[in-house]
């Protein structure tokens, strides 16, 4: 089950400088796999009367390290507990148990005009997905996990089970004291095992068409994503790729697209809402010099496009054979998207780093997949202050550096400076009242005694 992890090489800034995960990336002294939540329970109670470490594990897809047991413990994964439950199709939601993955809940779905459309790429567990607040291609229509979380069953690290929005309830909207549901969504295994999570459902759109639109710049393509959103085109997937990118995707999934940068598109409605979004995106896009659209109709030429872009990672890896990789993940206001774009382009080429750029940029968000050749210290420092650089241009345009991927085991100096010490405090405090003895996922962020 540690093969996952091992295969993604993902690299780490810790304490000023990048070190492979690997080397601290310990198994766990046991793994256990629980049937039912009441098992959980009882193994929680356990690991806690012994001041165990716990690791809950869904399906080991994150690219932060977080089911990395530092400190040994007990690792709790969650496979068996995969039944799909009390499904309203007249309300629009479903509970799940963190065994059921994105895909699997989508095909229980098919026949009911159903979908869940949160869509990381990876076919991670749906609990882990909650865990981890993950969002994707498609959060710039539907939202991430923290808009589409009702309820959580949770057990926290005594074992004691809570449900944070109330046992049974699914509600839309709520005003009953804090939101613990959304306190639950992205706190990565640190403040309980999620054992069940209610999720909103979407009906499956009646038409759905895919794009790719190629742009002789940099700024042409980001420019036209801004215009686009601010035109208020309900565009369900906007994605950049820069020409490092769209190269090595050619290469990795056999496509010919023009080596420029570019973008993927998909538009989500009804055949008339749908002429209108295309048409708007269309006007704008040629306003930005962009090529004429490559249509993408049918649901084959749809799933190739977006393999191709999920599979973005292990093009990039494929670019320097025998190298490792490791993301970047800066968020920033959209209006300063164009900017900071194009600034990090210039500071890759004038470094001579290989960084290809794929972004979600509806949402603000964009990766730089750094292909480092780990035996080369001078490369190393040299992405260690690249990456350094883009945080600090990040979080003075009023963005962060934590982006949608969690907050890895390295990023917790520049999260200190992204939130502010009294804000880490006041989270230091919750951890101390959820998880007194520190036994949830130990290895993960708010160990802010360091801090
Ligand atoms: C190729 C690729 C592309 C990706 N692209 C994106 C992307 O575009 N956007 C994005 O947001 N993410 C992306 N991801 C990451 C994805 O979000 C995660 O893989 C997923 O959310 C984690 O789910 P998992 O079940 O595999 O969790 P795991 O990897 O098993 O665990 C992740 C963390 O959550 C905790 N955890 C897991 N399950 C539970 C639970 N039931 N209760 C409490 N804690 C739990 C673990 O302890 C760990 O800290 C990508 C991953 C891959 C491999
Ligand atoms: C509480 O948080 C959850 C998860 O982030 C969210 O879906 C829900 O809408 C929030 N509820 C309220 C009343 O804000
Ligand atoms: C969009 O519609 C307008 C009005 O019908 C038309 O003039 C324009 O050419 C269309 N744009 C595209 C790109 O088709």
């Amino acid at each position: 089950m540690w093969s996952l992890v091992a295969l993604f090489n993902i690299w780490k800034m810790v304490s000023g400088s990048i070190v492979f995960l690997l080397s601290r990336c310990c198994p766990p002294d046991v793994v256990v796999f629980p049937h039912c939540v009441e098992e959980v329970s009882a193994l929680t109670k356990v690991c806690h009367q012994h001041r165990l470490p716990i690791i809950p594990f869904g399906t080991g897809t994150g690219l932060e390290g977080g089911v990395s047991a530092v400190e040994g413990g007990v690792c709790f994964s969650l496979r068996n507990m995969d039944q799909i439950l009390d499904l309203h199709q007249e309300d629009f939601d479903v509970t799940v148990e963190p065994g059921v993955t994105r895909k699997a809940l989508n095909a229980y779905l098919r026949d009911t005009g159903l979908w869940f459309p949160v869509d990381p790429g990876a076919d991670a567990s749906l609990c882990g997905m909650a865990a981890t607040s993950a969002s994707g291609t498609n959060a710039v229509r539907y939202g991430t996990m923290r808009e589409n979380v009702v309820n959580l069953e949770v057990v926290l690290s005594d074992g004691t089970i809570i449900h944070t929005a109330g046992k049974g309830r699914r509600p839309r909207k709520t005003s009953a004291g804090y939101n613990l549901t959304n306190l639950f969504v992205g706190s990565e295994g640190t403040l309980g095992i999620i054992t069940k999570t209610t999720l909103r459902l979407y009906g499956i759109p009646e038409a759905m068409v895919s794009a790719v639109c190629s742009f002789p710049s940099v700024q042409d393509a980001v420019d036209s994503t801004v215009q686009i959103l601010q035109a208020g085109v309900p565009i369900a997937r906007i994605e950049f790729l820069d020409d490092v990118m769209i190269d090595a995707c050619n290469r990795f999934s056999c496509l010919s697209y023009p080596v420029t940068p570019t973008l993927f598109l998909e538009f989500h409605g009804s055949e008339q809402s749908l002429k209108e979004q295309v048409n708007t995106t269309e006007d704008i896009t040629q306003s930005n010099r962009g090529s004429d659209f490559q249509w993408a109709q049918d649901a084959e030429t749809r799933n190739r496009l977006w393999k191709a872009r999920h599979d973005a990672w292990y093009a990039a890896l494929a670019l320097r054979p025998g190298c490792k990789a490791y993301a970047t993940d800066v968020c920033v206001p959209l209006s300063q998207l164009p900017q900071i774009i194009v600034e990090t382009k210039e500071d890759l080429i004038e470094n001579r780093l290989t960084g290809p750029i794929a972004g979600h940029v509806g949402d603000g968000n964009f990766h730089c997949l750094m292909v480092v050749d780990p035996t080369d210290p001078e490369e190393l420092h040299q992405v260690h202050l690249f990456t350094e650089r883009l945080a600090r241009r990040a979080l003075a345009m009023g963005g962060t550096c934590t982006g949608e991927h969690g907050v890895g085991l390295g990023k917790r100096a520049l999260l200190c400076e992204e939130l502010g010490s009294m804000a880490i405090q006041v989270m230091q405090g919750l951890k101390d009242t959820l998880d007194p003895h520190n036994m949830m996922n130990p290895g993960k962020i708010l160990q802010p005694r360091e801090l």
